[in-house]
């Protein structure tokens, strides 16, 4: 059994900055047109796949789960933090928020259609990411879609002891290699189908398409 522990602060530190996070994350449609155009493509080859739903595993508010929702998906968000979830239910009560960890998803094999997993990975020990690659690869159905995006680096440890409001939120997180990460995914069996990079070397965000095969 992997060692998990380390979600309990990741648990712990989200509870408290949660509703400084809900107020201060901008809602999708007022992300730079690169990142929209992302989410749509995104929504457009899950919807076309026709497979079944889209997980937002990390999904906080839940901001992110509603936009995926106008663009024609069902969508539905997973959360480690019960207040994220409280919170996303709050903001869309007509979508279903449950408390839940991608390391072990309390869903069965092949049930979705398409995974998000919106700038959520980074607090995973980089040795614990092949369990979470591993449950998207097992939820997925085949010909299933991945979008994952988060910032990537040189495989920097970053730790932080305030955060969003200036809460004192121990946080944990990692920025991998852009080719790591690929290599982590298609370990599992699934396929990086595109890849983009954006921004300055310093914290540059990667996005990742990626399919389990048919
Ligand atoms: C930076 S927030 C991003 C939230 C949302 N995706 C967005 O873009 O607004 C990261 C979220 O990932 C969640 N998270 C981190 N590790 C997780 C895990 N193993 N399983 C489920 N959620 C997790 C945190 O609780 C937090 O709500």
């Amino acid at each position: 059994m992997p060692d998990t522990s380390y979600l309990s602060a990741v648990r712990e530190s989200y509870d408290t900055v949660a509703a400084d996070y809900a107020a201060s994350v901008k809602p999708p449609a007022e992300l730079d047109p690169v990142s929209r155009a992302m989410l749509a493509a995104f929504a457009e080859l899950v919807r076309d796949s026709g497979r079944g739903p889209v997980a937002d595993v990390g999904c906080g508010p839940g901001k992110v789960t509603a936009h995926l929702a106008g663009l024609g998906l069902s969508a539905f968000g997973v959360d480690v933090s019960p207040k994220m979830i409280e919170l996303a239910r709050k903001a869309h009560p007509d979508l279903r928020f449950t408390v839940g960890s991608m390391t072990a998803l309390e869903l069965g094999d092949h049930e979705l259609g398409g995974i998000l997993a919106y700038y959520s990975t980074h607090h995973t020990p980089p040795e614990l990411l092949r369990v979470v690659f591993a449950e998207f690869h097992r939820t997925l159905a085949p010909g299933g879609y991945l979008m994952l995006v988060c910032r990537v680096g040189k495989g920097e440890h970053l730790s932080r002891t305030l955060a969003y409001g200036d809460h004192p939120a121990p946080f944990e997180s990692y920025r991998l290699p852009a080719d790591r990460i690929s290599e982590l995914l298609e370990q599992t069996g699934l396929v990086v189908t595109a890849r983009l990079l954006q921004g300055p070397a310093e914290g540059t965000v990667g996005s990742f398409m990626v399919r389990r095969p048919e």
